[in-house]
């Protein structure tokens, strides 16, 4: 599935700019195993980093110009003058994301310079699985690696948040960006995201992680997100709190036919849902395969039901999987929602009768082609 490596990415900066590129960055992207829609509400999240990269191979320049070559948009070209970086592109919007990051790098004090940068990813776009916060995180690395300078990893996870709120315009949480750059080999990271507090839980060494991408186009993405994460604060606010982190689940559950339907089973969603994060963290600590399985299976129910987030076809890909896995497989959506991918927990020889059954049943019964993504938990972007 990898398509990319480090090495074929200096081969492709060599054959457009003629020469070696000086340096080489990297940033992976993530796949959140449980905990979704809470980061932004202050909660937990348990991701892990994949290997599935945005590539940036890089030489500086003389002058405070970043020349840009995407190699997924066909070698697009742009030309990213540094003083000049604030100002939208709208025929290159990938571009700006790094406009975006070079904004925000400036305005925390950081000393840009220029540079050739080849960037190349293998993170299929729109799936879900963070293209966006890896470019973000990898973009980081490569200007800051012109200029010689260092950065705190959090601290680059925060302006790369910064600039998709604020020059992308998605309202997102800090999850994509922390884990992409604070990752740990063979690890998920168990993330706080009232205090952006990490640590790192080992995955048992024979379990592995099967990403299915379900082929359904993720649509509404924004619209749909910022609303339920308006629907979150309005919950909050029933009970004089900023955040649904300071609101507990027997207050809520207390609240039940004052507060309205629909605010009290996003709240619902969002505290069962913190609470499964931290019981998954332990299951997979100690290797507890059934305690993983079942709180996997309640979080996909609790998007379906409670925070209304999945398809039919994405329920039926949970549904094929879990019963191929027959107990043994811990499944559900993964990701803000409204399509993309499902990702699968399992002991490794179990896998394949997975594989098989998505094969065998998903197209035959939705009519939406799947996409096989074994993935393997890695290091993030600044971990190394
Ligand atoms: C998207 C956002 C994250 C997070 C997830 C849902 O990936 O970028 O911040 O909110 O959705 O868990």
């Amino acid at each position: 599935m990898n398509t990319l490596s480090a090495a074929r990415v200096s081969e492709l900066f060599g054959e457009f700019f003629g020469s070696q590129p000086q340096t080489l960055v990297k940033a992976p992207g993530r796949v959140n195993l449980i905990g979704e829609h809470t980061d932004y509400n202050g909660g937990f999240v348990l991701p892990a980093a994949i290997n599935y990269h945005t590539y940036i191979a890089l030489r500086p320049r003389t002058d405070r110009v970043l020349r840009v070559i995407a190699w997924n948009f066909g070698n697009a070209e742009v030309e990213i003058p540094l003083t000049e970086a604030q100002q939208e592109d709208g025929q290159h919007s990938w571009s700006n994301y790094i406009r975006g990051v070079v904004q925000q790098l400036c305005r925390a004090g950081f000393t840009l310079a220029g540079g050739d940068l080849y960037v190349a990813g293998d993170l299929p776009a729109g799936a879900g699985l963070s293209s966006s916060a890896s470019l973000e995180m990898a973009v980081i690395r490569a200007l800051l690696s012109l200029s010689g300078e260092t950065i705190d990893p959090t601290q680059a996870a925060l302006l790369g948040q910064a600039a998709e709120n604020q020059f992308v315009g998605c309202n997102c949480g800090i999850m994509d960006q922390l884990i992409s750059a604070r990752g740990a080999t063979n690890s998920a990271l168990l993330i706080d995201c009232q205090d952006l507090s990490t640590r790192a839980v080992t995955m048992p060494s024979d379990w592995e992680i099967l990403i299915v991408h379900s082929g359904v186009k993720r649509g509404l993405v924004d619209s749909e997100y910022n609303q339920r994460r308006q629907q979150c604060e309005q919950a909050a606010s029933y009970f004089d709190q900023g955040s649904l982190r300071a609101v507990n689940l027997s207050e809520l559950l207390a609240a039940e036919g004052q507060l309205d339907d629909l605010s009290f089973r996003r709240a619902r969603h969002v505290l069962t849902e913190n609470a499964r994060t931290l019981i998954a963290a332990e299951a997979l600590a100690r290797g507890d395969l059934q305690t993983l399985v079942r709180v996997m299976g309640e979080s996909h129910n609790s998007m379906r039901d409670d925070f209304n987030i999945t398809t039919p076809a994405i329920d039926r890909l949970v549904e094929i999987i879990g019963d191929a896995g027959a107990g043994q497989a811990g499944v559900r959506m993964t990701g803000g929602g409204f399509g993309g991918c499902v990702v699968a927990v399992a002991p490794a020889g179990v896998i394949p009768q997975l594989m098989d059954a998505v094969n065998q049943r998903y197209q035959q019964e939705t009519g939406c082609t799947p996409t096989l993504i074994p993935a393997k938990a890695s290091a993030g972007a600044f971990s190394g």
